[in-house]
């Protein structure tokens, strides 16, 4: 065995062959899943974008650091899928630019927050966390409920998310300021075109309960409410915990 390789170490071509050789398999073993990858990466056809509301709530999300202290990621695990819900699936990211999986818990997952709580709850919570969970260490953000979204750049930033990928249509992206505003503005004629474009599942709902303002806190709020529930692929009990 060993005097097999000490005449390979001499032989200079020998040796970068047999290297090649042995480091190949490993590259073998990373490559040859992904030729089955259309069997074990399943579509979710029902799958929909996020809307210019949710979209610019995900920004506030990135810009406020959430995902320092929360992952958007049930593994499957026993344990996760029990306290978290069914575990989270590749195509509930295909339109997450960037994605948010994040490996950090100060707070627990967030891939199945959504309509979890109330809205009320969620305006309560972010207000002031120690208000409904006594312990909670996690920071208050009051501001979000007296801050006015910014929609202007919302058309632009459509657009930006359209180049890599996601289809927004012209209508969306022209749109997209209007979209916002309405989709917390239920009883506003902008409310319509929401669901006209994204969807009637769609949530149109004053989410800070000021039907009147369009804060981030309504965008937040907005985001929140819709994670995990992009797809119903991704309620389904194949990837719950059935005994
Ligand atoms: C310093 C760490 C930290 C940061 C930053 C943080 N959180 Fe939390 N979060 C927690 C902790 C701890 C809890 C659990 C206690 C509680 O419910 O307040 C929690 C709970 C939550 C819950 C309730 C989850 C559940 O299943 O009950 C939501 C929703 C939430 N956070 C959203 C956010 C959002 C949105 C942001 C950013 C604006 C954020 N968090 C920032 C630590 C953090």
């Amino acid at each position: 065995m060993f005097g097999f390789h000490y005449r390979l170490e001499r032989k200079a071509i020998g040796l970068v062959l047999a290297i090649i050789g042995v480091a190949s398999i490993g590259g073998a073993v990373e490559i040859a899943p992904l030729f089955t990858i259309h069997q074990t990466v399943e579509d979710a056809p029902d799958m929909r974008v996020y809307t210019p509301l949710e979209l610019a709530g995900r920004n506030i999300y990135i810009r406020e650091g959430c995902y320092a202290c929360h992952s958007q990621m049930i593994r499957t695990l026993r344990d996760e899928v029990e306290r978290y819900g069914p575990y989270s699936l590749a195509v509930e990211s295909k339109y997450d630019h960037p994605m948010l999986w994040g490996s950090k818990r100060t707070g627990p997952d967030l891939a199945r927050i959504g309509e979890k709580y109330s809205d009320d709850w969620h305006v309560a919570h972010m207000n002031n966390p120690r208000n409904v969970v006594k312990e909670s260490v996690m920071p208050a953000y009051a501001w979000l409920a007296r801050t006015e979204l910014r929609t202007d750049d919302l058309p632009n930033h459509l657009k930006a998310m359209r180049a890599v990928g996601v289809p927004y249509s012209d209508a969306m992206i022209a749109n997209a300021a209007a979209d916002a505003y309405g989709q917390a503005a239920p009883d506003s004629p902008f409310a319509e075109g929401v669901a006209e474009r994204y969807g009637g599942a769609t949530t149109v709902r004053a989410f800070d309960g000021d039907p009147g303002k369009l804060t981030e806190m309504d965008a937040l709020v907005a985001y929140l409410q819709i994670l995990g529930r992009l797809t119903n692929a991704a309620q389904k009990p194949v990837a719950s915990a059935e005994k």
